[in-house]
């Protein structure tokens, strides 16, 4: 199960004090361990554990949760009781719906590796006693159709180009043939193979709004489609998710070179197809060609108001290769007064790479650029504020790929603490994947990819915690696939 971006927490998240980690129930376990929590003998929903905690959910703020009190605690998983014993009270944090609350545990611990396996051992025997046709019951006949013809047209394919590469291989020993049957592949495959995702979608759109039905239906596609699509290196990375999150900066990297990648023909189309012709991976280069000319519009804005002392200070957040920013410089080169970036990510790796592409144009063209990178979670962020800046200082703050995978209220918070951070007269620019759309299938079916796209009144809504005097439009990028909420600060 992947972790979601609010419980990604970069370097300092994990520094100085050891404490045993806390996580979420439902990126942990799973959905049969149906977990029970009484709390002095009331239910409440359980938020995440750790080895020596745990919290809850409560609907209300009212009820008194004194820090200290002590409390009789019973954990079911699976129906058997994991813990019964004394905690007491340690966090009450209000939300937007209610409270959450942390509890240590006074006696014992909860044996985590012992409850993942003992869920695993679970599921093996749940698989094993009732089968696949109970899994399948709550897949719509329409949905399992519109699969069969998938699966035929993608086996018609693997089977053709895995026989002629074989042929190519064996007997021609013609490099260019063998390399160019992958090209011819991906040809053959672009259009029919969008028009049926566009009708897997289409077919999929009846299950969204039942869980079970939604669960059963993902979990068919996974069985039948995904491991087709798994030579495509592409598919492979967004499916088994190495770093433990969707969309790390590594698939980013695919979108933006956009080869053909693969060791086999079929493979290869396939790759292709995902970085090329997928709308949202298409869209990944456009939006970024975006966030680029708003950028350059904007230190131009910066320079106009003070040509000799400007500096222009820009934000990304969740930047990861952060390409508008290298592609910025190369094509620049040289401006008056410094431009000074901050560049934020809670994973290191995408900061290195994002840190060697900007510094290598700005080592070429002797720019005058400066970088700061950070590596750690908006949630910090949140919570502490930007280190090395103040308040009121930012002229252009962005973030693209990040909110599409925040809940509304998160993603407004986030959204008023960017604009605490901009300077008067400055611009935010916020992308997210649109609604409504054709093109979710692969990403929610097939890869397990789970985006929250946004309709356009959606994209106005997250600024709902900002002044009236903030300006605001919505734009959509040159693929379509995404929209930016544009705020500027008067
Ligand atoms: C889909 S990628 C987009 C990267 C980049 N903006 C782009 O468009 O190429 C999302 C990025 O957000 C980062 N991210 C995820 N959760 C985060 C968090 N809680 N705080 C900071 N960055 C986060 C990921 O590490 C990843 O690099």
């Amino acid at each position: 199960m992947s972790k979601s971006y609010e419980s990604l927490m970069g370097a300092v998240g994990r520094s100085v004090f050891f404490r045993p980690e806390r996580q979420r129930v439902r990126e942990l376990l799973s959905r049969d361990a149906r977990p029970k929590l009484l709390v002095d003998g009331k239910e409440y929903p359980l938020f995440d554990i750790s080895m020596n905690g745990l919290s809850f959910l409560t609907p209300t703020v009212d009820e008194s949760w004194e820090i200290g009190e002590a409390l009789d605690l019973s954990l079911m998983l699976h129906g058997e009781e994991v813990y019964r014993g004394i905690a007491r009270v340690a966090r009450n944090e209000k939300g937007p719906r209610g409270a959450r609350i942390g509890l240590g545990l006074s006696t014992g611990f909860l044996d985590l590796p012992e409850i993942l396996r003992k869920d695993d051992d679970k599921r093996l025997e749940r698989d094993l006693t009732q089968g696949p046709a109970e899994r399948s019951r709550l897949v719509p006949n329409a949905y399992k159709d519109a699969i069969s013809e998938i699966v035929y047209f993608l086996q018609f394919y693997r089977k053709s180009l895995d026989e002629h590469e074989l042929r190519f291989r064996q007997s021609l020993h013609d490099e260019g043939a063998l390399r160019g049957l992958g090209e011819r592949a991906y040809q053959a495959v672009c259009g029919p193979w969008g028009q049926l995702q566009e009708l897997a979608a289409e077919t999929a759109l009846g299950c969204l709004h039942d869980r079970d039905v939604l669960l059963s239906t993902k979990e068919f596609t996974e069985v039948l489609v995904t491991p087709l699509l798994m030579k495509a290196p592409f598919v492979k990375r967004a499916y088994e998710k190495p770093l433990g999150y969707p969309g790390d900066f590594q698939l980013m990297q695919y979108c933006y070179a956009n080869e053909y990648e693969g060791d086999t023909a079929f493979g290869r189309a396939i790759h292709k197809y995902y970085v090329d012709s997928y709308p949202l991976s298409q869209g990944v280069r456009t939006r970024k060609d975006l966030i680029l000319e708003l950028m350059v519009k904007e230190h131009r804005r910066v320079l106009d108001a003070d040509k000799e002392t400007a500096n222009f200070r820009v934000v990304s957040l969740g930047c990861g290769p952060a390409r508008e920013v290298s592609d910025f410089i190369a094509r620049q080169r040289s401006w008056p007064g410094q431009v000074v970036w901050t560049l934020i990510d809670q994973e290191e790796a995408a900061l290195s790479v994002a840190y060697q592409a900007s510094r290598r144009e700005i080592g070429k063209h002797q720019s005058n650029g400066h970088l700061n990178l950070l590596n750690l979670s908006f949630v910090q962020l949140l919570s502490e504020g930007l280190p090395l800046q103040t308040a009121g200082t930012q002229d252009f703050i962005f973030s693209v790929g990040m909110f599409d995978y925040l809940r509304e209220s998160r993603a407004k918070n986030l959204l008023r603490g960017l604009f605490e951070l901009l300077a008067p007269g400055g611009l935010i620019a916020i992308g997210n994947a649109r609604a409504p759309n054709s093109f979710f299938w692969a990403a929610e079916f097939v890869a397990d990819w789970t985006l929250l796209y946004r309709t356009e009144n959606e994209m106005v809504g997250l600024a709902a915690l900002l002044p009236e005097s903030a300006e605001l439009l919505v734009e959509s990028d040159e693929s379509g696939a995404y929209y930016f909420l544009l705020v500027r600060k008067h």
